[in-house]
């Protein structure tokens, strides 16, 4: 057990991350934590060791990124549940990927999830739990004047640039990429990076070497689905996305 960096004050609370100070201006520490929440929290639970598995996974994904020169808010791992990245902005739109019909889509379209799309669909939804995360479209985007027309392409291109890049990743440790979610953030100096996490909690990925529809599950479906193994899955992707990439960097 590594102990926490040196914090200053809680800057905010998610519902599975704490982002604190550092004594640093440009540098805020992100604490992983154990709980799970799905439905908005109206379903919780603290899974142990999921919190340390989020953040390892989180890192290497970040730091292939990096390598593929799409900007990211990741600093450096810095204990088991720890991270620190750039202060950023959060745009409060939540950017979401689909390369195979899954989850919401089902339920609002009628789609039969397993359906590949292509090209993929990117969704956009108002980030504001007291509203439940609506769907956005075109003009309401608008409306909400959060950004700027030519930032919200800049925000498109990146998404589609980590859907390329990470849907190649998880092709090669057999997992599909069927959909995720991002958020993005502005640093200080104006730059547009991908910020919060990528983790089987804000993915979903399936085992393609498994046809049954619950068994291929490795995200925080299981959760949602009472399906179990959560843990247990978040380690199989760990346990593949690591074999593949450099031992993520240690801050400082
Ligand atoms: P959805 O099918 O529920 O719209 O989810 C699409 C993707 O976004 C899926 O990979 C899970 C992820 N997601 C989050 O990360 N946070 C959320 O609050 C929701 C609703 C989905």
């Amino acid at each position: 057990m590594t102990l926490p960096p040196a914090t200053g004050p809680l800057l905010y609370e998610g519902k599975a991350k704490r982002v604190y100070a550092t004594d640093q201006v440009d540098v805020v520490a992100v604490e992983y934590k154990d709980d799970a929440t799905a439905f908005n929290a109206l379903k919780k639970a603290q899974l142990l060791g999921k919190g340390a598995l989020n953040c390892r996974i989180s890192a290497l994904l970040f730091e292939h990124l990096e390598r593929l020169g799409v900007p990211t808010h990741y600093l450096g791992l810095h204990g088991d549940h720890w991270m620190m990245v750039r202060p950023v902005r959060v745009v409060p739109v939540e950017v979401v990927v689909r390369n195979v019909a899954a989850g919401s889509l089902c339920r609002q379209m009628p789609i039969t999830a397993g359906t590949p799309l292509d090209p993929p669909l990117l969704d956009l939804y108002y980030k504001d739990d007291a509203l439940g995360d609506p769907l956005l479209s075109e003009v309401r985007l608008e409306r909400l004047q959060l950004v700027t027309s030519a930032q919200m392409e800049a925000i498109r291109d990146l998404a589609y640039r980590v859907n390329d890049a990470l849907r190649q990743l998880f092709a090669e440790v057999g997992l599909e990429l069927v959909d995720f979610k991002i958020e993005l953030g502005f640093t200080g100096a104006g730059a547009l990076v991908v910020a919060d996490e990528i983790s089987p909690d804000t993915c979903r990925l399936w085992n393609r070497a498994v046809s049954d529809a619950q068994e291929r599950i490795l995200d925080k479906d299981r959760f949602r689905q009472d399906l179990g193994g959560v843990v247990e899955a978040y380690g199989e992707v760990l346990k593949r996305v690591q074999g593949v990439c450099p031992e993520p960097r240690v801050y400082g």
